[in-house]
């Protein structure tokens, strides 16, 4: 399952540390992280029933005037981003193209990086004049999309199936909700929580998308309301959390492969993912009205998903849902893009 590239290079050598000391070199990041995990607690699994399991659940993004997919395939994806036409790699995209190739070469903007999902890249635009950034929406929310050198453009369109979900459990709840974001990137999730009415912690490890996330409240005309914008590795926030005795009702993980927290700590999916887990659920309040999981470009399934899910949430009742996150093509006979798996426990 591939969607996005870690934003990091990790380092696949494992040599010894003893060994690595002895020829004189920096221990590697893995050495660095199995260490900082040696430091660490075992995972707190709590007891209770197993929240009963609905999978698979297909959550699907339909076009829209914020977002569609136009064509896709031959390693490539052609997408409209609020006015702007966007070519980029996609290595799920194995099939072959529908559109004519001149609707393809007339892009707004190309993304002419190596398809190597390791590679910096470069954006070719169409348009002279058109800049960094551009005015995009979702759900009525004003925000920024911009070129990274990363391929990504700020938005992840296949998460707003659970945005809209989140949003309506906010709406509903008719009391105050606490919303913790963690790998909160560009904010989105965040701002329209806080539109719809939410106290929101949004904690993201990097000073630049945090920045990113604060000029997007600014755009959106919430930089008053009640959000806190940390800069902080999610593991060390949510620790700390757990030894404060906060609660959330609502707590979202989006996180990729592999990161590196503001510390140089090392975020590594496969090994960290259960330990931030049942932290995040021990900081889930009495009434908590979900907790929701996405991961991309791992070797997993959403089995294994929901059954992590199902065992760091029991005793809490409701249901994990589990399954994969889709994009549907426009126009006739739609190819559905699978972007990621999720899993989600939400209170029934
Ligand atoms: C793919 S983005 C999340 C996308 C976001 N949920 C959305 O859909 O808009 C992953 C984010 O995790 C952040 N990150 C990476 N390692 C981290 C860590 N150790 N702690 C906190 N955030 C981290 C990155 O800076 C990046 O913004």
């Amino acid at each position: 399952m591939t969607r996005r590239k870690p934003f990091h290079k990790p380092d696949t050598a494992q040599p010894r540390r003893e060994a690595t000391e002895r020829a004189g070199a920096r221990p590697s990041v893995d050495e660095m992280a199995r260490e900082a995990r040696e430091g660490r607690p075992e995972p707190v699994w709590l007891p209770g029933e197993r929240p009963d399991l609905v999978a698979p659940v297909i959550l699907h993004v339909e076009p829209n005037e914020d977002y569609a997919l136009l064509d896709s395939g031959a390693g490539e994806k052609l997408e409209r981003y609020g006015a702007l036409t966007i070519r980029r790699p996609e290595n799920q995209a194995i099939w072959p193209q529908r559109l004519p190739r001149a609707r393809w070469d007339a892009a707004d903007a190309a993304f002419t990086g190596d398809t190597d999902e390791e590679g910096a890249g470069r954006w070719r635009l169409g348009l002279e004049a058109q800049g960094e950034t551009w005015p995009m929406r979702e759900d009525g929310l004003p925000y920024l999309g911009r070129f990274t050198s990363f391929r990504h453009v700020g938005v992840f369109p296949e998460q707003s199936v659970h945005w809209r979900f989140m949003t309506d459990r906010i709406r509903a709840a008719g009391r105050p909700v606490r919303v913790l974001n963690l790998f909160g990137y560009t904010g989105l999730a965040s701002l329209l929580a806080a539109r719809a009415g939410a106290e929101v912690t949004h904690v993201d490890a990097s000073k630049r998308a945090i920045a990113w996330a604060r000029e997007n409240a600014g755009v959106a005309r919430l930089e008053d309301a009640p959000i806190r914008w940390i800069c902080e590795d999610a593991v060390r926030f949510v620790e700390r959390e757990v030894r404060r005795g906060n609660a959330y009702d609502i707590v979202l993980l989006d996180p990729p492969k592999f990161g590196r927290g503001p510390k140089g700590e090392v975020w590594q999916i496969e090994a960290d993912l259960p330990y931030l887990l049942t932290l995040s659920r021990q900081i889930l309040s009495p009434s908590a009205l979900m907790l929701v999981l996405t991961a991309y470009a791992v070797r997993s399934s959403f089995f294994s998903l929901a059954a992590l899910m199902g065992e760091a949430c029991r005793g809490l009742g409701g249901r994990v849902e589990s399954g994969e996150l889709v994009i549907r093509e426009e126009g006739e006979d739609p190819r559905l893009l699978s972007t990621s798996l999720f899993s989600r426990w939400v209170r029934t």
